[in-house]
C-alpha cells in the first residue's frame, strides 16, 4: 500500500514499482478518473466530488477495489495507491487480508508541506496514458506534450490551489489515522522520508525495504 499526502509521489513511484516487481498498480484515483473520462453514470456522479477535493463514498470505492483484487494478475502481489484512505476502508482491507496468503506492508511516503505544494502546482498528466510529469523536476521532452503518445498534457481538475488545500485537509482529518488503524491490525508500516529523493531512489528504497521483509520480491514474481 502506497500511502501519503496528495503529491507525495504515490502514482510516480507506483508506476516504477510495477516495472520492478511485475505487480499491478491499482490507483483508486485513476480508476475514478477513468470513469469520469468515459462519462459513465458513476463518473458523472463522482466528477464534482473529485473536483472539490472530498472523498468518494467508502462503499463504492471499496467495492471497486474488492472487485479488482479478484483478478488473476493480483494473485502474486499488487500495489495499492490511494487505498485505504479512511478508517472504514482500512478495517475492510484488514478483513480482506485476513485468511489470505499476503504479507501486507504500508509504505508511508513522507514529504514536507512546501515540497507537496511545489509538486502539485507543477504537475502535468497525460489524459491518454496517465504518465506523470512536473514542469521543473520531470518535464516532458517537448513542453506540454506526452513522450509516450504525443497527447497534450493537462492540469488535473483537483490541482487548483483552493482544491489542493481542501485535499490536504481531507488527508489530515480522514486519511492520516489509517496508518495507526492498520498497525493495530498487525500490518507493517514503513515510513520513507522522501521529500529530497528523486523518484528512482524512492522506488529502489522501497524494493530494498520489501526485500528485507520477504526476500527478493522481483525474483518471487518471476516464479
Ligand atoms: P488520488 O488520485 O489518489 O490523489 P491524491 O491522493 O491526492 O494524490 P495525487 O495523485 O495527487 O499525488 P501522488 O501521491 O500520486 O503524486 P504523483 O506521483 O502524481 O485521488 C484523487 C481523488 O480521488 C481524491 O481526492 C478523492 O476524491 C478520490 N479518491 C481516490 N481514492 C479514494 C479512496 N480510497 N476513497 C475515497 N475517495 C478516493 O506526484 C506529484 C508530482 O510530484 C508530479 O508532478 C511528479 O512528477 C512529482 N514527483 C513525484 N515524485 C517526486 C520525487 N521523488 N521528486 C520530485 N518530484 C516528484
Ligand atoms: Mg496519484
Amino acid at each position: 500500500m502506497l500511502f501519503g499526502a496528495p503529491g507525495s509521489g504515490k502514482g510516480t513511484t507506483g508506476k516504477m514499482l510495477t516495472k520492478l516487481t511485475g505487480w499491478p498498480h491499482l490507483a483508486t484515483g485513476d480508476l475514478l478518473r477513468e470513469q469520469i473520462a468515459r462519462k459513465t453514470p458513476l463518473g458523472l456522479e463522482m466528477q464534482s466530488i473529485l473536483a472539490s477535493g472530498q472523498l468518494a463514498p467508502d462503499d463504492l470505492v471499496s467495492r471497486m477495489v474488492w472487485d479488482r483484487l479478484g483478478w488473476p494478475d493480483c494473485e502474486n502481489g499488487f500495489l495499492l495507491d490511494g487505498f485505504p484512505r479512511t478508517i472504514p476502508q482500512a478495517e475492510g482491507l484488514a478483513e480482506w487480508f485476513g485468511g489470505r496468503q499476503f504479507r501486507p506492508v504500508l509504505i508511508h511516503l513522507w514529504v514536507e508541506y512546501n515540497e507537496i505544494l511545489r509538486r502539485l502546482t507543477g504537475r502535468r498528466t497525460c489524459p491518454v496514458c496517465g504518465a506523470i510529469y512536473h514542469v521543473e523536476s520531470n518535464p516532458s521532452k517537448v513542453p506540454g506534450v506526452c513522450e509516450n503518445d504525443g497527447a497534450e498534457l493537462t492540469v488535473r481538475a483537483d490541482d487548483r490551489e483552493e482544491v489542493v488545500m481542501q485535499r490536504l485537509q481531507t488527508y489530515q482529518r480522514q486519511t492520516w489515522p489509517v496508518a495507526e488503524t492498520l498497525r493495530k491490525h498487525g500490518i507493517l508500516v514503513e515510513a520513507i522520508d522522501c521529500g529530497e529523493m528523486d523518484p528512482e531512489s524512492v522506488a529502489d528504497r522501497i524494493v530494498w525495504r520489501l526485500d528485507r521483509i520477504s526476500g527478493s520480491i522481483a525474483k518471487k514474481t518471476k516464479n
